[in-house]
Protein backbone atom coordinates (compact mmCIF):
# COMPACT_ATOMS: atom_id res chain seq x y z
CA UNK A 1 0.00 0.00 0.00
CA UNK A 2 2.02 3.01 -1.58
CA UNK A 3 -0.96 5.74 -0.58
CA UNK A 4 -4.22 5.41 1.43
CA UNK A 5 -7.02 4.76 0.03
CA UNK A 6 -8.51 8.33 0.92
CA UNK A 7 -5.71 9.78 -1.21
CA UNK A 8 -6.60 7.32 -4.40
CA UNK A 9 -10.38 8.01 -4.14
CA UNK A 10 -9.18 12.04 -4.02
CA UNK A 11 -6.38 11.36 -7.08
CA UNK A 12 -9.38 9.37 -9.22
CA UNK A 13 -11.64 12.45 -8.79
CA UNK A 14 -9.17 14.97 -9.71
CA UNK A 15 -8.30 13.62 -13.32
CA UNK A 16 -9.63 15.50 -16.00
CA UNK A 17 -7.80 18.72 -15.96
CA UNK A 18 -4.47 16.71 -15.81
CA UNK A 19 -5.90 13.54 -18.35
CA UNK A 20 -6.49 16.47 -21.02
CA UNK A 21 -3.27 18.14 -20.36
CA UNK A 22 -1.53 14.72 -20.47
CA UNK A 23 -3.11 13.13 -23.71
CA UNK A 24 -1.87 16.86 -24.93
CA UNK A 25 1.24 16.21 -24.58
CA UNK A 26 1.08 12.83 -26.04
CA UNK A 27 -1.11 14.31 -28.88
CA UNK A 28 1.51 16.69 -29.56
CA UNK A 29 4.39 14.28 -29.98
CA UNK A 30 2.12 12.77 -33.14
CA UNK A 31 0.83 15.27 -34.78
CA UNK A 32 3.50 17.95 -34.03
CA UNK A 33 3.24 21.31 -31.39
CA UNK A 34 2.01 23.66 -34.06
CA UNK A 35 -0.84 21.27 -34.51
CA UNK A 36 -2.46 20.69 -31.27
CA UNK A 37 -5.20 23.69 -29.82
CA UNK A 38 -4.69 22.88 -26.38
CA UNK A 39 -7.33 24.52 -24.49
CA UNK A 40 -6.79 22.32 -21.34
CA UNK A 41 -5.02 24.34 -18.71
CA UNK A 42 -6.05 27.82 -17.07
CA UNK A 43 -1.66 28.92 -17.12
CA UNK A 44 -1.32 32.48 -17.78
CA UNK A 45 0.41 32.70 -21.22
CA UNK A 46 1.93 36.00 -20.68
CA UNK A 47 4.67 37.06 -18.97
CA UNK A 48 4.75 39.32 -16.45
CA UNK A 49 4.83 43.16 -16.85
CA UNK A 50 8.02 45.12 -17.39
CA UNK A 51 7.33 46.49 -13.84
CA UNK A 52 7.66 43.37 -12.00
CA UNK A 53 11.37 42.86 -13.88
CA UNK A 54 12.57 46.18 -13.12
CA UNK A 55 11.59 46.04 -9.32
CA UNK A 56 12.92 42.31 -9.81
CA UNK A 57 16.39 43.68 -10.81
CA UNK A 58 16.75 47.09 -8.48
CA UNK A 59 16.25 44.11 -5.77
CA UNK A 60 19.01 42.38 -6.74
CA UNK A 61 21.27 45.07 -7.17
CA UNK A 62 20.51 46.58 -4.12
CA UNK A 63 19.71 43.49 -1.72
CA UNK A 64 17.95 44.36 1.33
CA UNK A 65 19.58 42.76 4.91
CA UNK A 66 17.27 40.39 6.54
CA UNK A 67 15.13 39.99 3.65
CA UNK A 68 15.29 36.38 3.51
CA UNK A 69 15.24 35.43 6.60
CA UNK A 70 11.73 33.63 8.83
CA UNK A 71 9.45 36.13 9.58
CA UNK A 72 5.93 36.49 11.05
CA UNK A 73 3.44 33.97 9.61
CA UNK A 74 1.25 36.96 8.56
CA UNK A 75 3.70 38.27 6.39
CA UNK A 76 5.76 41.95 6.31
CA UNK A 77 4.35 44.35 8.02
CA UNK A 78 4.94 46.76 5.26
CA UNK A 79 3.30 44.23 2.56
CA UNK A 80 0.85 43.99 4.51
CA UNK A 81 0.31 47.79 5.42
CA UNK A 82 0.56 48.59 1.53
CA UNK A 83 -2.46 46.10 0.79
CA UNK A 84 -4.66 47.21 3.17
CA UNK A 85 -3.73 50.77 1.56
CA UNK A 86 -4.16 49.72 -1.77
CA UNK A 87 -7.75 47.51 -1.17
CA UNK A 88 -9.15 50.73 1.25
CA UNK A 89 -9.30 52.79 -2.31
CA UNK A 90 -10.32 50.14 -4.11
CA UNK A 91 -13.16 49.25 -2.05
CA UNK A 92 -13.64 52.22 0.07
CA UNK A 93 -13.37 50.72 3.43
CA UNK A 94 -11.13 51.28 6.42
CA UNK A 95 -8.89 48.42 5.62
CA UNK A 96 -5.83 48.17 8.00
CA UNK A 97 -2.83 45.90 8.14
CA UNK A 98 -4.94 44.03 11.14
CA UNK A 99 -7.35 42.41 8.26
CA UNK A 100 -4.50 41.02 5.92
CA UNK A 101 -2.63 37.75 5.74
CA UNK A 102 0.09 36.60 3.03
CA UNK A 103 -0.44 33.26 1.24
CA UNK A 104 0.93 30.88 -0.79
CA UNK A 105 -1.62 32.09 -3.61
CA UNK A 106 -4.80 31.76 -3.57
CA UNK A 107 -5.26 28.47 -3.22
CA UNK A 108 -2.97 29.10 -0.10
CA UNK A 109 -5.40 31.79 1.00
CA UNK A 110 -8.37 29.51 1.22
CA UNK A 111 -6.80 26.35 3.06
CA UNK A 112 -5.87 28.89 5.61
CA UNK A 113 -8.95 30.17 5.83
CA UNK A 114 -10.77 26.80 6.20
CA UNK A 115 -8.27 25.03 8.07
CA UNK A 116 -8.83 28.08 10.73
CA UNK A 117 -12.80 27.93 10.85
CA UNK A 118 -14.14 24.06 9.87
CA UNK A 119 -14.86 21.32 12.46
CA UNK A 120 -15.07 17.89 11.05
CA UNK A 121 -18.23 17.33 9.19
CA UNK A 122 -18.66 21.20 9.00
CA UNK A 123 -20.23 21.93 5.61
CA UNK A 124 -19.03 24.72 2.88
CA UNK A 125 -21.54 25.76 -0.28
CA UNK A 126 -20.33 25.95 -3.52
CA UNK A 127 -22.07 26.23 -6.91
CA UNK A 128 -21.78 24.52 -10.34
CA UNK A 129 -20.15 24.86 -12.36
CA UNK A 130 -17.12 25.20 -9.30
CA UNK A 131 -13.03 25.55 -9.52
CA UNK A 132 -12.45 21.88 -9.21
CA UNK A 133 -10.03 22.09 -6.35
CA UNK A 134 -12.09 23.44 -3.88
CA UNK A 135 -13.48 19.66 -3.15
CA UNK A 136 -9.41 18.83 -2.18
CA UNK A 137 -9.29 22.09 -0.48
CA UNK A 138 -12.83 21.22 1.86
CA UNK A 139 -11.63 17.84 2.25
CA UNK A 140 -8.22 18.80 3.68
CA UNK A 141 -9.89 20.65 6.61
CA UNK A 142 -12.24 17.64 6.83
CA UNK A 143 -15.43 19.74 5.80
CA UNK A 144 -18.07 18.44 3.78
CA UNK A 145 -18.65 20.18 0.01
CA UNK A 146 -22.52 20.98 -0.77
CA UNK A 147 -22.77 21.70 -4.10
CA UNK A 148 -25.40 23.66 -5.14
CA UNK A 149 -26.66 24.68 -9.00
CA UNK A 150 -26.77 27.99 -10.81
CA UNK A 151 -29.50 29.41 -12.66
CA UNK A 152 -29.18 29.25 -17.10
CA UNK A 153 -26.87 33.01 -16.34
CA UNK A 154 -24.47 31.24 -13.80
CA UNK A 155 -26.05 32.92 -11.04
CA UNK A 156 -26.13 31.03 -7.73
CA UNK A 157 -29.60 29.44 -7.23
CA UNK A 158 -30.84 31.49 -3.60
CA UNK A 159 -33.95 29.13 -2.98
CA UNK A 160 -31.74 26.19 -2.77
CA UNK A 161 -29.11 28.11 -0.90
CA UNK A 162 -31.50 28.91 1.92
CA UNK A 163 -33.12 25.61 1.81
CA UNK A 164 -29.74 24.00 2.30
CA UNK A 165 -28.33 26.47 5.22
CA UNK A 166 -28.36 24.30 8.29
CA UNK A 167 -26.84 23.50 11.70
CA UNK A 168 -23.21 22.49 10.08
CA UNK A 169 -22.88 25.17 6.82
CA UNK A 170 -19.83 27.77 8.37
CA UNK A 171 -18.69 29.26 4.77
CA UNK A 172 -20.24 29.63 1.46
CA UNK A 173 -17.33 30.20 -1.24
CA UNK A 174 -18.01 32.35 -4.40
CA UNK A 175 -15.73 33.04 -7.46
CA UNK A 176 -15.52 36.12 -9.51
CA UNK A 177 -14.94 36.84 -12.44
CA UNK A 178 -15.24 32.99 -12.34
CA UNK A 179 -13.53 30.55 -13.20
CA UNK A 180 -15.01 28.23 -15.95
CA UNK A 181 -18.01 30.79 -16.86
CA UNK A 182 -16.54 33.67 -16.86
CA UNK A 183 -19.47 35.36 -15.39
CA UNK A 184 -19.08 38.19 -12.38
CA UNK A 185 -22.18 38.22 -10.01
CA UNK A 186 -24.20 41.40 -9.95
CA UNK A 187 -24.57 43.90 -6.65
CA UNK A 188 -27.95 42.83 -6.80
CA UNK A 189 -27.07 39.43 -6.23
CA UNK A 190 -24.82 40.17 -3.25
CA UNK A 191 -27.78 42.13 -1.79
CA UNK A 192 -30.06 39.47 -2.22
CA UNK A 193 -27.70 36.64 -0.84
CA UNK A 194 -26.94 38.31 1.93
CA UNK A 195 -30.08 38.97 3.34
CA UNK A 196 -30.88 35.44 3.15
CA UNK A 197 -27.31 34.35 4.47
CA UNK A 198 -27.85 36.74 7.65
CA UNK A 199 -31.53 35.71 7.95
CA UNK A 200 -30.42 31.61 8.35
CA UNK A 201 -27.50 32.37 10.59
CA UNK A 202 -29.88 34.40 13.27
CA UNK A 203 -32.62 31.27 13.01
CA UNK A 204 -29.46 28.92 13.82
CA UNK A 205 -27.70 31.17 15.70
CA UNK A 206 -24.28 30.38 13.27
CA UNK A 207 -21.90 32.30 11.68
CA UNK A 208 -21.72 31.67 8.22
CA UNK A 209 -18.81 33.27 6.32
CA UNK A 210 -18.78 33.98 2.76
CA UNK A 211 -15.70 33.53 1.01
CA UNK A 212 -14.83 35.50 -2.54
CA UNK A 213 -12.39 34.37 -4.44
CA UNK A 214 -11.46 36.71 -6.74
CA UNK A 215 -7.89 36.37 -8.71
CA UNK A 216 -9.10 37.29 -11.83
CA UNK A 217 -10.07 40.39 -10.04
CA UNK A 218 -8.10 42.63 -12.74
CA UNK A 219 -9.36 40.09 -16.06
CA UNK A 220 -12.51 42.02 -16.84
CA UNK A 221 -13.54 43.46 -20.20
CA UNK A 222 -15.22 46.16 -21.72
CA UNK A 223 -15.14 48.11 -18.58
CA UNK A 224 -16.91 45.98 -16.44
CA UNK A 225 -16.76 46.86 -12.90
CA UNK A 226 -16.49 43.93 -10.14
CA UNK A 227 -18.07 44.81 -7.40
CA UNK A 228 -17.40 44.23 -3.62
CA UNK A 229 -18.80 42.05 -1.37
CA UNK A 230 -17.50 44.20 1.60
CA UNK A 231 -20.54 46.87 0.50
CA UNK A 232 -22.93 44.16 1.78
CA UNK A 233 -21.29 41.75 5.09
CA UNK A 234 -19.23 41.91 7.24
CA UNK A 235 -18.27 38.44 7.83
CA UNK A 236 -16.90 38.22 4.53
CA UNK A 237 -13.07 37.19 3.20
CA UNK A 238 -11.71 38.65 0.05
CA UNK A 239 -9.01 36.18 -1.53
CA UNK A 240 -6.56 37.50 -4.73
CA UNK A 241 -3.77 36.32 -5.72
CA UNK A 242 -0.69 37.59 -8.76
CA UNK A 243 -1.00 34.19 -10.39
CA UNK A 244 -3.34 35.41 -12.95
CA UNK A 245 -3.01 39.50 -12.98
CA UNK A 246 0.74 39.83 -12.91
CA UNK A 247 1.22 35.99 -14.35
CA UNK A 248 3.52 34.77 -11.02
CA UNK A 249 1.40 30.91 -10.63
CA UNK A 250 4.85 29.97 -10.50
CA UNK A 251 6.09 32.17 -7.43
CA UNK A 252 3.00 31.12 -5.00
CA UNK A 253 2.57 34.48 -3.90
CA UNK A 254 -1.86 36.00 -3.19
CA UNK A 255 -3.55 37.12 0.12
CA UNK A 256 -6.45 37.50 2.49
CA UNK A 257 -8.47 39.91 3.57
CA UNK A 258 -10.77 39.92 6.33
CA UNK A 259 -13.51 42.41 6.26
CA UNK A 260 -12.82 45.30 8.34
CA UNK A 261 -15.40 45.10 10.56
CA UNK A 262 -15.56 41.49 11.12
CA UNK A 263 -16.36 39.96 14.58
CA UNK A 264 -13.47 38.72 16.58
CA UNK A 265 -11.27 39.54 13.87
CA UNK A 266 -8.22 38.90 16.20
CA UNK A 267 -9.08 35.68 17.25
CA UNK A 268 -9.61 35.00 13.64
CA UNK A 269 -6.02 36.13 12.56
CA UNK A 270 -4.52 34.56 15.00
CA UNK A 271 -5.39 31.16 13.90
CA UNK A 272 -5.02 31.97 10.27
CA UNK A 273 -1.72 32.67 11.27
CA UNK A 274 -0.80 29.13 12.93
CA UNK A 275 -2.76 27.80 9.92
CA UNK A 276 -0.02 29.34 7.66
CA UNK A 277 2.61 27.59 9.75
CA UNK A 278 1.17 24.17 10.55
CA UNK A 279 0.01 23.78 7.07
CA UNK A 280 4.11 24.22 6.05
CA UNK A 281 3.62 26.94 4.16
CA UNK A 282 5.24 29.21 7.30
CA UNK A 283 4.26 32.44 5.58
CA UNK A 284 4.21 33.41 1.85
CA UNK A 285 7.47 33.98 -0.46
CA UNK A 286 9.48 36.81 1.23
CA UNK A 287 10.92 37.95 -2.22
CA UNK A 288 7.83 38.21 -3.92
CA UNK A 289 6.29 39.83 -1.07
CA UNK A 290 8.65 42.75 -1.32
CA UNK A 291 8.08 43.35 -4.71
CA UNK A 292 4.63 42.90 -5.28
CA UNK A 293 4.41 46.42 -2.47
CA UNK A 294 5.28 48.47 -5.59
CA UNK A 295 3.05 46.12 -8.11
CA UNK A 296 -0.55 46.20 -6.70
CA UNK A 297 -1.95 48.59 -9.01
CA UNK A 298 -0.03 46.92 -12.32
CA UNK A 299 -1.48 44.27 -14.68
CA UNK A 300 -0.43 41.59 -17.83
CA UNK A 301 -1.94 43.21 -20.85
CA UNK A 302 -5.91 42.32 -20.55
CA UNK A 303 -6.32 43.53 -24.32
CA UNK A 304 -4.61 40.29 -25.71
CA UNK A 305 -7.10 38.55 -23.64
CA UNK A 306 -9.72 40.29 -24.82
CA UNK A 307 -8.47 39.59 -28.28
CA UNK A 308 -9.26 36.02 -27.87
CA UNK A 309 -12.29 36.48 -26.15
CA UNK A 310 -13.59 38.09 -28.91
CA UNK A 311 -12.44 35.76 -31.99
CA UNK A 312 -13.05 32.81 -29.88
CA UNK A 313 -16.36 33.78 -28.68
CA UNK A 314 -18.09 35.13 -32.04
CA UNK A 315 -16.59 32.32 -34.02
CA UNK A 316 -18.47 30.18 -31.37
CA UNK A 317 -22.14 31.84 -32.14
CA UNK A 318 -21.46 31.87 -35.77
CA UNK A 319 -20.55 28.45 -35.84
CA UNK A 320 -23.85 27.68 -33.68
CA UNK A 321 -22.94 27.07 -30.30
CA UNK A 322 -24.70 28.02 -27.10
CA UNK A 323 -22.27 30.15 -24.94
CA UNK A 324 -22.85 32.85 -23.03
CA UNK A 325 -20.02 35.90 -23.40
CA UNK A 326 -17.80 35.88 -20.92
CA UNK A 327 -17.37 39.02 -18.67
CA UNK A 328 -13.67 38.24 -17.02
CA UNK A 329 -11.67 35.66 -16.59
CA UNK A 330 -10.05 33.88 -19.24
CA UNK A 331 -12.39 30.90 -20.17
CA UNK A 332 -15.49 30.10 -22.00
CA UNK A 333 -17.93 27.69 -20.76
CA UNK A 334 -20.03 26.23 -23.80
CA UNK A 335 -22.90 24.42 -23.92
CA UNK A 336 -21.94 20.72 -25.30
CA UNK A 337 -24.37 19.98 -28.69
CA UNK A 338 -24.65 17.00 -27.61
CA UNK A 339 -26.03 15.85 -23.85
CA UNK A 340 -22.78 13.65 -23.31
CA UNK A 341 -19.93 16.33 -23.17
CA UNK A 342 -17.26 14.16 -22.76
CA UNK A 343 -18.05 12.44 -25.79
CA UNK A 344 -18.16 15.96 -27.41
CA UNK A 345 -14.26 16.51 -26.35
CA UNK A 346 -13.24 13.43 -27.31
CA UNK A 347 -14.87 14.55 -30.75
CA UNK A 348 -13.14 17.80 -30.22
CA UNK A 349 -10.03 15.83 -29.76
CA UNK A 350 -10.52 14.26 -33.43
CA UNK A 351 -9.79 17.98 -34.61
CA UNK A 352 -6.44 18.19 -32.26
CA UNK A 353 -8.95 20.56 -30.23
CA UNK A 354 -8.43 19.93 -26.34
CA UNK A 355 -10.64 21.25 -24.00
CA UNK A 356 -11.83 20.10 -20.35
CA UNK A 357 -15.51 18.19 -19.94
CA UNK A 358 -18.61 20.14 -17.61
CA UNK A 359 -18.25 17.20 -15.43
CA UNK A 360 -14.90 18.05 -14.44
CA UNK A 361 -16.32 21.49 -13.10
CA UNK A 362 -19.67 19.24 -11.33
CA UNK A 363 -21.40 20.22 -14.74
CA UNK A 364 -21.77 18.18 -17.66
CA UNK A 365 -23.61 19.18 -20.43
CA UNK A 366 -20.64 21.98 -20.74
CA UNK A 367 -17.24 22.36 -22.00
CA UNK A 368 -14.47 24.48 -20.77
CA UNK A 369 -12.45 26.00 -23.17
CA UNK A 370 -9.18 28.17 -21.37
CA UNK A 371 -8.18 31.12 -23.65
CA UNK A 372 -4.90 31.69 -21.79
CA UNK A 373 -3.18 30.40 -24.99
CA UNK A 374 -1.06 31.90 -27.64
CA UNK A 375 -2.83 33.74 -30.49
CA UNK A 376 -2.39 31.52 -33.45
CA UNK A 377 -3.95 28.71 -31.37
CA UNK A 378 -6.93 30.14 -31.25
CA UNK A 379 -7.03 31.80 -35.04
CA UNK A 380 -5.71 28.03 -36.59
CA UNK A 381 -8.32 26.51 -34.38
CA UNK A 382 -11.61 28.20 -35.43
CA UNK A 383 -12.24 26.16 -38.68
CA UNK A 384 -12.19 23.03 -36.51
CA UNK A 385 -14.62 24.00 -34.15
CA UNK A 386 -17.18 25.12 -36.89
CA UNK A 387 -16.22 21.66 -38.54
CA UNK A 388 -16.57 19.73 -35.43
CA UNK A 389 -20.30 21.07 -35.16
CA UNK A 390 -21.24 20.29 -38.78
CA UNK A 391 -20.11 16.88 -38.30
CA UNK A 392 -21.82 15.82 -34.74
CA UNK A 393 -21.09 12.14 -33.33
CA UNK A 394 -23.90 9.56 -33.65
C1 LIG B 1 -11.08 30.17 -9.15
C2 LIG B 1 -9.68 29.93 -8.73
N1 LIG B 1 -9.36 30.04 -7.43
C3 LIG B 1 -8.11 29.83 -6.99
C4 LIG B 1 -7.10 29.50 -7.87
C5 LIG B 1 -5.73 29.27 -7.32
O1 LIG B 1 -4.94 30.37 -7.60
P1 LIG B 1 -3.43 30.48 -7.07
O2 LIG B 1 -2.56 29.99 -8.18
O3 LIG B 1 -3.25 31.91 -6.79
O4 LIG B 1 -3.32 29.63 -5.88
C6 LIG B 1 -7.38 29.39 -9.24
C7 LIG B 1 -6.34 29.00 -10.19
O5 LIG B 1 -6.56 28.63 -11.31
C8 LIG B 1 -8.71 29.61 -9.68
O6 LIG B 1 -9.04 29.51 -10.97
Amino acid sequence: MATSDHMKRLMGASSWIRRMFEEGIELKKQVGEKNVFDFSLGNPITEPPEAFFKAFKELADNPKKGLHRYMPNLGFTSTREKIAQYYSKEFNHNITLNDVILTNGAAGAINVFLKSILDPANEVIVFTPFFAEYRFYIDNHQGRMVVLPCDEDFIPDLKRLEKSINYETVAIILNTPNNPTGKIYPSEFYKKMVEIVRKRSKELNRVIYIISDEPYRKIVYDNKKNPTLFDYYEYSVFVTSHSKDLALAGERIGYLILHPELPSKNELLNAMAFSNRILGYVNAPATMQYLIESLLGESVDISSYQYKRDLLYNALIDAGYDVKKPEGAFYLFVKSPIPDDIKFIQHLKTYNILTVPGVGFGLDGYFRISYAVEDWVVEKSLPFFKQAIENLPL
